[in-house]
């Protein structure tokens, strides 16, 4: 392996240290939910083999990567996905000046699939888990979809990945305006007898049918005061890389977060980089470009090599985005093309 020394590992231009690394395999994904995908089929960027995810990934924790997450599309729907998480569990994170230390692996689902596959996962060395799911209610969570009969599924997924010890369990619900807002107390209640963290997610304008505007946001405030009529919360410290700020309720017993990128954004601590599914390089969720590592690879660079070239886009990471500010510029691709 690379090990790189403390001067060779990732920064950008601002000095964030990018240590979290998210790879999309695949932009299929069976769930066309409200904020993310059109009802209709969409397009594809195709994936590559696991074999090239893994040498890209393979370089970058040379570089000093000790995160990485997979994420889709839906990244279950991809066949060999635990042996590629296997692979990717041989390889040692290193931060410079100490190296050995295992990845930590985790992965984004929609947890259609994961009753069958948590147990497989955590047996091939994923750590982690997060499951996106958007009401505890089966007719609204159809609704949100847009596919029928997921709801049992997707808790039965989340109920075996805690047996299966994949720590902690964290739950995704982006909150969209006349879809879901009046969620916010039921998922406190879920939070607290599932025993995982479910995260609130202000609505970012990624989703392919251009249905953001500021009115559908769901606001922190609003998330915090909803929350305060069923229990009141008491915020804890949470790492300044870290998306969500965190929440326990005041008997101890469950624990929240909110993601605010919309209305505290939190850009200056922005410590991840991104490969899509086509091996694209992304330095932002709302990068309008992205950097084509999979071609220097097909053109037969070497790792130095692509190790330069990681170090140049990277260094060309955007400050912030501009999310309801006149200058914001659409991404280039949207939030199924990405990865969360
Ligand atoms: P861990 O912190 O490793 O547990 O990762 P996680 O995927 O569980 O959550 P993370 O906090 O990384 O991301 C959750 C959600 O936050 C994503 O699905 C996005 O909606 C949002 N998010 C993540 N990264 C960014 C980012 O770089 N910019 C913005 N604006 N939003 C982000
Ligand atoms: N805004 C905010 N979060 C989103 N996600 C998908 N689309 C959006 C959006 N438009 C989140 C979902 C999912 C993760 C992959 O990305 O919560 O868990």
């Amino acid at each position: 392996m690379i090990r790189p020394s403390t001067t060779l590992l990732l920064h950008d231009k601002f000095g964030r240290r990018i240590s979290d690394l998210r790879i999309s395999i695949t932009d299929r994904c069976n769930y066309k939910c409200v904020y993310c995908r059109t009802g209709n089929e969409g397009a594809l960027y195709g994936d590559l083999a696991f074999t090239d995810y893994l040498r890209m990934a393979r370089v970058l924790v040379g570089m000093g990567i000790t995160k990485v997450r997979l994420t889709g599309g839906e990244p279950l729907l991809r066949k060999g996905v635990v042996e590629f998480v296997r692979e990717l569990s041989q390889l040692r994170a290193s931060d410079g000046s100490k190296d050995g230390d295992p990845l930590d692996i985790a992965l984004t689902t929609n947890g259609h699939l994961l009753a069958e596959l948590a147990q497989p996962l955590k047996g091939a060395g994923l750590t982690r888990v997060t499951v996106s799911m958007d009401a505890v209610d089966p007719d609204r969570f159809a609704r949100i979809t847009r596919v029928p009969g997921g709801y049992d599924r997707v808790l039965a997924g989340i109920r075996a990945a805690r047996r299966a010890g994949l720590w902690p369990l964290k739950v995704n619900c982006v909150l969209m305006r006349g879809f879901n807002e009046d969620q916010v107390i039921p998922f406190g209640m879920f939070a607290r007898e599932e025993g995982v963290v479910v995260r609130f997610i202000e609505f970012m304008p990624l989703e392919e049918d251009r249905v953001w505007s500021p009115e559908t946001v769901v606001r922190l405030e609003e998330i915090l005061a909803r929350m305060a009529e069923y229990r009141p919360l008491v915020e804890i410290p949470h790492a300044r890389s870290e998306t969500a700020r965190r929440y326990r309720f005041d008997d101890g017993i469950g624990e929240i977060g909110i993601i605010a990128p919309v209305s505290h954004p939190f850009c200056g601590h922005c410590s991840r980089i991104r490969i899509t599914c086509d091996g694209k390089i992304r330095t932002c969720l709302f990068s309008v470009w992205d950097h084509d590592l999979y071609a220097e690879m097909r053109r037969g660079a070497s790792d130095e090599e692509m190790a330069e070239f990681i170090r140049g886009v990277v260094a060309k990471k955007e400050e912030r985005h501009h999310i309801g500010e006149p200058d914001f510029v659409p991404a280039s691709r949207t939030m199924v093309h990405i990865g969360g």
